[in-house]
C-alpha cells in the first residue's frame, strides 16, 4: 500500500536559457544521462516497483515523460487539464489514487531535485512511511547552509522517536518562504531546517486536511472520485477542474497542519534551483571547471577557473573565473556565478517585453 507521486508540472524558469516552458528544468539531462524527472524516478528502485509510482503532470508535458519513462503504466499518469499550482495536482492525484487502494500510503515527491545518496534516501522513505502510518505528515529536514527565501521552513520540535534508525521530531511550525529578515532568524536560531518539497502522508491524513483547511478543494474532489476510472471521469474532471484554487500545497495544507513530523536528512539533496547550484552538484576537474555539450572533449578551457561551460558548439574561454556560459540555439547567458540568481529576473523581463 505504499506508492511514490512525483510532482511533475513546473515551469522551472531560473534555469533560462535551457529550461523553457516547452522543455523545463525536470526534462533535462543537467546532471546524469537520465533527466532529472527520469533520475527521481529511478532512484525509487526497489523500494518502489513501477506499478507504485504516480506523476502528476500538464498536457502538455505527459506525452514527452511517458516517453521518458516507458517502464510506468499509462494509468499511472495523471492529466491535469491547465496548470492551477500544485494543491490541485496533488489532490487530484490522491483522489484517484485513494480510490484505487483506499489504504495508500503516499510519498509525494518532486520531479526536479538532485540527490545524491540515492540508497539512504530509500531507507528515509521506508522510514517515513512508519511515522505517516500513526497519521503524521511526515517532511524530510534539509540543514540549512544560507538564509534562502525561496523555501519553506521546518521548526523542529521534541523528539517523537525512531524509525528503522532514523530520529523523527515533532515539527512545531511551517513557514513558506519567508521574508529576508525571518529567514535570517529562523538560520540563526539552529532549530530550522529547510522543507525538501517532499511529503509522505497516508491518503486519509491528506483528505482530511484538505476537508479541514480547503473544504471548497475537498468537496470537489469528493464528487470527482466517484467517477474514477469510470467513462464519466475525463468531463467530470473538466468540470471541477476550473472551480479549484489556484495555490501551492505549502500554503494549502502545509502552513496550517495539525500533525507535522520531520525527519533531519543527510541525502545529498540539491534543488538544482540556479547554475551556481548545479554547478555545484556535477563533477568538475582539477581547476573547477564543467564542460558539457555535444562533445564536451572539444571545448578549451585556458587559464580558465570555476567556470560552468554548456554548449553543443566548441566553446573556448580564456582567462575567465567564477562564470556560467549557457549557449543554447537561440540565446547564450554569460553571467558571473556570484549573480546566478539574477537569472529570475532576466525571466521576468523577458516575459513582460514580450
Ligand atoms: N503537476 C504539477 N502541476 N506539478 C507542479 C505544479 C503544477 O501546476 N506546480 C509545481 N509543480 C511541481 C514542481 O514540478 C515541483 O516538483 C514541485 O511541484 C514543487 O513546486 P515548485 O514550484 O518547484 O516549488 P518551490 O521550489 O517554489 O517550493 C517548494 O519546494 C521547496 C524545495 O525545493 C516548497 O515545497 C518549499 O517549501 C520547498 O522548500
Ligand atoms: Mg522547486
Amino acid at each position: 500500500h505504499y506508492y511514490a507521486l512525483i510532482l511533475a508540472g513546473g515551469g522551472g524558469t531560473r534555469l533560462w536559457p535551457m529550461s523553457r516552458k516547452a522543455s523545463p528544468k525536470q526534462m533535462l539531462p543537467l546532471i546524469e544521462d537520465d533527466t532529472l524527472f527520469q533520475a527521481s524516478v529511478r532512484r525509487l528502485a526497489p523500494l518502489f516497483s513501477p506499478e507504485q509510482i504516480y506523476i502528476v503532470t500538464g498536457q502538455d508535458y505527459v506525452e514527452a515523460l511517458r516517453a521518458q519513462t516507458p517502464e510506468i503504466p499509462k494509468e499511472n499518469f495523471i492529466v491535469e487539464p491547465s496548470a492551477r499550482d500544485n494543491a490541485a495536482a496533488a489532490g487530484l492525484a490522491i483522489t484517484v489514487i485513494q480510490k484505487r487502494d483506499p489504504k495508500a500510503t503516499i510519498a509525494m515527491l518532486t520531479s526536479d531535485h538532485h540527490i545524491a545518496k540515492k540508497d539512504h534516501f530509500r531507507d528515509v522513505l521506508t522510514a517515513a512511511r512508519h511515522v505517516a502510518g500513526n497519521d503524521y505528515i511526515v517532511t524530510l529536514g534539509i540543514s540549512p547552509t544560507y538564509p534562502s527565501t525561496g523555501f519553506g521552513y521546518i521548526e523542529q520540535g521534541e523528539k517523537l522517536g525512531n524509525q528503522v534508525g532514523f530520529a523523527y521530531h515533532k515539527a512545531e511550525r511551517f513557514t513558506e518562504k519567508p521574508d529576508p529578515v525571518r529567514a535570517t532568524q529562523f538560520v540563526a536560531s539552529g532549530r530550522y531546517s529547510w522543507n525538501s518539497g517532499m511529503f509522505i502522508w497516508k491518503a486519509s491524513t491528506a483528505m482530511r486536511e484538505f476537508e479541514r483547511q480547503q473544504p471548497a478543494m475537498f468537496a470537489l474532489f469528493h464528487d470527482l472520485q466517484s467517477t474514477v476510472d469510470t467513462s464519466q471521469f475525463d468531463s467530470k474532471l473538466k468540470e471541477v477542474w476550473e472551480n479549484l484554487t489556484k495555490i501551492s500545497i505549502d500554503f494549502a495544507i502545509m502552513e496550517g497542519a495539525e500533525k507535522m513530523a520531520v525527519i533531519p536528512v543527510d541525502i545529498g539533496w540539491s534543488d538544482v534551483g540556479t547554475w551556481d547550484a548545479l554547478y555545484d552538484v556535477i563533477p568538475q576537474d582539477r581547476f573547477g571547471n564543467c564542460t558539457h555539450g555535444a562533445s564536451p572533449k572539444e571545448h578549451v578551457v585556458l587559464d580558465t577557473r570555476n567556470t560552468l561551460v554548456f554548449s553543443d558548439r566548441m566553446t573556448v574561454t580564456i582567462g575567465i573565473e567564477d562564470i556560467v556560459l549557457i549557449d543554447t540555439e537561440d540565446a547564450i547567458l554569460i553571467c558571473h556565478k556570484d549573480r546566478a540568481q539574477d537569472v529570475k529576473q532576466v525571466v521576468q523581463y523577458l516575459k513582460d517585453n514580450g
